[in-house]
């Protein structure tokens, strides 16, 4: 029988994050970032500026720094040492105010319960014991604040490796959860009620969900590196929740 690895352990994988990798994520991520989930995290969330924000588990800092351009006041979390080391190297030389803490989500210190918004990007799934996290995220927002997170969508799960071996969706298992090996992490597969069970479980209250699908001409362009990039034209490869605090 294999155990489920301990937050700790996670948190070590994340820090074996090449400086090349995180590097290649300016200025706004990577190609699924820029196309299918900033566009909708920054939708969501309206006009930031003045606004306090919790980038909750922020890995190198891209979406902090994109939030305080726009006039956010941007508090970063993250627990991995090279991740956090590399954002508080930017914040250094950008100078943007950027408070970062160096902290597992699960096991925060208080930081208070006063945010207008907590972006929680990606991370979930990173995290084997997760919903302390969720509720850590969802303690930090002010009364009526807005929770937002992403997830790979449940669904569709390594959509683009199964598309380009099969030219079509292919899924064998979906309740159960189990591991799946990332480059240099491991992330965990949960059904889509794990998250949003746990959501309601916290009293917060389901404002929006979006699936979003990659635009057609972008889809073409990008065809000849990215084979079998269509697939996100037609199957949704994240899952995005706005939810408010009770
Ligand atoms: C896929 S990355 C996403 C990072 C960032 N939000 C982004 O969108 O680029 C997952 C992140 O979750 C972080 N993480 C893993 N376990 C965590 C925990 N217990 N608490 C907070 N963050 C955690 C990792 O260190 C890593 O930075």
């Amino acid at each position: 029988m294999t155990t489920r690895p301990t937050n700790e352990v996670s948190i070590q994988q994340w820090n074996t994050m090449p400086r090349e990798v995180m590097e290649a994520m300016e200025p706004d991520g990577d190609f699924a970032k820029r196309h299918l989930i900033n566009p909708v995290l920054l939708r969501m969330l309206g006009d930031v500026r003045g606004r306090c924000v919790l980038d909750a588990g922020c890995g190198q800092g891209y979406f902090s720094r994109m939030l305080a351009t726009r006039g956010a006041h941007v508090t970063g979390v993250e627990p991995a040492d090279a991740m956090f080391a590399y954002s508080q190297e930017k914040e250094l030389a950008l100078q943007q105010g950027i408070h970062y803490i160096q902290a597992d989500l699960t096991r925060i210190p208080d930081l208070g319960s006063g945010y207008d918004a907590v972006v929680c990007s990606m991370v979930l799934p990173a995290i084997p014991d997760w919903k302390p996290a969720m509720r850590a995220c969802v303690q930090a927002l002010r009364p009526g604040g807005l929770f937002l997170f992403s997830v790979n969508h449940p669904a569709f799960e390594q959509l683009l490796a199964t598309w380009r071996k099969h030219g079509e969706y292919r899924l064998r298992r979906y309740l159960e959860e189990y591991e799946i090996p990332l480059t240099h992490a491991t992330d965990f597969h949960r059904p889509i009620s794990a998250y949003l069970n746990e959501l309601a479980e916290l009293g917060c209250r389901l404002r929006e969900i979006a699936e979003p699908g990659l635009e057609p001409d972008i889809a073409r362009e990008t065809a000849d590196s990215e084979p079998g990039i269509e697939s996100y034209v037609h199957v949704p490869n994240f899952l995005i929740v706005a939810a408010e605090h009770p």
